[in-house]
């Protein structure tokens, strides 16, 4: 079992900012991505449609044999994620939990969330913050600039900086003290939220957190795999090529082994 990979399921290229923390805690694990590249955007289509793309991906990963199934996509996350659990028999990590327990650590209780427009409109990063603080004053704002501008390679531009400013506006005015990154690109424009937001707000990167939960999980099972030397391989569901691009400027390494596939 120890040996199995770790699968990892995305709407496209964004999962790869969690896999990236995956491969740094947890560097003897094999790790398996799909990202749904013909499918992408998550973030913009109904509960319904997320629900079966999500039942798809996993199904293509618990098929290839994977021992834990880390849903990378907030979106999924956000609605499909009782629905995996109840469908499949091994563990399932999404990035909201993780996240929300990081944001519950508000000194101020006043937790700022942005997301996509499928995960704000669920409000599952809500939900999740009231359960462990329930007197938190949770203001949450979709942007759905941010995609498109991280793909660009435009996260850190004057363009980012200036819709940061407009999206934030209104978090800024309810004096959050936390922001939680609720979207697998944002973590790109942490640069670009500190000069919008100043150095005193804490920036909960729900990739990092995740990975953490992976760990925890590993210990308290006996998952962890003990040879050295982790590979990661790729597929996608679309021809790879803009994948590899974009991929390995979010990455900051090369992408090889990256397979098309068909899901679904
Ligand atoms: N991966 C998605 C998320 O984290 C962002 C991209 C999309 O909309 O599919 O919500």
């Amino acid at each position: 079992m120890q040996d199995r990979s770790i699968g990892i399921f995305d709407s496209g290229v964004g999962g790869l900012t969690v896999l990236k923390e995956i491969a740094s805690l947890l560097p003897r694990e094999n790790l398996v991505y799909l990202g749904d590249t013909a499918r992408v955007p998550y973030g913009t289509k109904s509960v319904e449609t997320v629900q079966r793309y999500a039942l798809e991906a996993a199904e293509f990963l618990v098929d290839y044999g994977v021992k834990l199934l880390v849903v990378a996509c907030n979106t999924a996350s956000a609605v499909a994620l009782p629905l995996l659990r109840e469908r499949f028999q091994l563990p399932v990590i999404g990035v909201i939990e993780p996240g929300a327990r990081r944001a519950a650590q508000s000194r101020n209780h006043r937790i700022g969330v942005i997301g996509t427009e499928g995960t704000i409109n669920s409000n599952r990063y809500p939900e999740a913050i009231h359960a462990l603080l329930p007197g938190a004053q949770v203001s949450s704002v979709s942007c759905p600039l941010f995609v498109p501008l991280a793909e660009e390679g435009w996260a850190e531009h004057e363009i980012a900086r200036l819709t940061a400013m407009e999206y934030l506006q209104p978090l800024a005015a309810a004096q959050i003290d936390t922001l939680v990154l609720g979207c697998t690109h944002y973590p790109l424009f942490r640069n670009t939220l500190r000069q919008v937001l100043g150095d005193a707000v804490t920036l909960v990167d729900s990739a990092e957190e995740t990975a953490k939960s992976v760990q925890q999980l590993f210990q308290q099972q006996g998952l962890e795999r003990s040879e050295r030397g982790g590979r990661s391989v790729f597929f996608v569901t679309d021809v790879p090529a803009r994948f590899i691009r974009v991929g390995e400027a979010f990455l900051g390494t090369n992408l090889a082994l990256v397979e098309q596939v068909q899901i679904g």
